[in-house]
């Protein structure tokens, strides 16, 4: 499974592709840097056809994600995800996986939010909550595969997969709690539409004017949310609350203890362990090791004291390791993950 995470074709392996379900969607090959129509989708896809192609040095086909396709995927990821690993290698499982949320996180995020969007958002979390909780392989293949640039959509989908990894390994187990902690970690920086682009994009520091506008971006969120849909309190509370601090030193409310929900303090850390994990066009991306140490000392006394050691722990779950044959994430996650530097950490 390869990602593409700059247009809207995924790409499947043909090493891993299934010949005996029918995909109900067209098939495209790449050529020369252009999708062309391989096979629509009322015609089989063969063995033979996938040896021929595997023959002729084919190795990915591509499926296109619009609106109506995004559906029968969706509908087709179930399937392929209950598939035992042996058939459907957990990398592209979660190759696959990601790149659908990542469909619908484009939409939510870059589109005006409407309830229809809103409740593909939360059914695609449904699918992602059902398949964490059914593979211990699940998670450590994910990691492997998120893409680390500095797009918003990969920022939202990155720390929606890191929540709900975070808030699994510190208990929460409930399938309903864990989907509000996706869809509220997908939707955290909504409220970022209303913030002008060029200042989102600004490489130097905000101005004070600019802070007072970017404070605001919590609450701007809660009000699109509320006007689009009926959410939980619990998924309103994260993206309200992302923010505030423990000691009173966050926004838009400076909010302190008790005052601050536990959801939205795993949405704070992880937002900012993907910030700074992911490059910028102006500052390259801090290893894993160097992002918890940092964030070990800069959270101290801001969130509850359990987070930042459940992530140190939970990235480097024993499983991890099995998993990390791809070279992409041993780069990426190899120096947390594979030789136990979270002893190092002392958490
Ligand atoms: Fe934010």
């Amino acid at each position: 499974m390869i990602l593409n995470g700059e247009n809207d074709y995924v790409a499947l392996d043909l090493r891993s592709l299934r010949t005996d379900l029918s995909l109900t969607c067209d098939l495209y090959i790449k050529e020369e840097g252009q999708y062309v129509l391989y096979r629509e989708a009322s015609l089989p896809f063969t063995p033979a056809d996938r040896e021929r192609l595997l023959e002729s040095g084919v190795s990915n086909l591509w499926v296109r994600i619009s609106v109506d396709e995004d559906v029968l995927l969706q509908q087709h990821l179930t399937v392929l995800l209950s598939l035992p690993d042996e058939e459907m290698p957990p990398l592209a499982k979660a190759g696959l996986l990601y790149s659908s949320v990542m469909g619908i996180t484009r939409r939510a995020i870059a589109g005006s939010l409407s309830k229809e969007i809103l409740a593909d958002v939360d059914e695609m979390v449904g699918v992602t909550v059902d398949y964490l909780t059914r593979s211990q392989t699940a998670f450590p293949a994910l990691l492997c595969v998120m893409l680390h640039d500095f797009s918003v959509y990969t920022h939202s989908l990155n720390v929606a997969v890191y929540a709900l990894g975070l808030g699994k390994f510190l208990g929460v187990t409930d399938h309903q709690s864990l989907r509000h902690l996706g869809v509220g970690a997908i939707l955290h920086d909504v409220g970022k539409a209303r913030v002008p682009k060029d200042m989102l994009s600004k490489r130097g520091k905000l101005s004070p004017e600019e802070w007072a506008i970017m404070r605001q971006h919590p609450e701007w969120g809660t009000e699109i949310l509320s006007t689009a849909a009926d959410l939980e309190d619990d998924v309103l509370a994260i993206i309200a609350q992302h923010h505030e601090r423990l000691d009173g030193s966050g926004y838009p409310r400076g909010l302190t203890g008790e005052k601050i929900q536990m959801f939205a303090m795993i949405v704070a850390l992880v937002d900012a362990y993907d910030a700074m994990t992911c490059g910028r066009p102006y500052r390259k991306a801090r290893m894993p090791f160097d992002a918890l140490s940092l964030l070990k000392t800069e959270m101290h006394g801001k969130l509850d004291p359990a987070l930042v050691p459940g992530l140190v722990h939970f990235l480097g779950d024993p499983f991890a390791p099995v998993l990390l044959e791809s070279e992409r994430c041993c780069q990426h996650h190899g120096d947390v993950l594979a030789d136990g530097s979270q002893d190092q950490l002392q958490v």
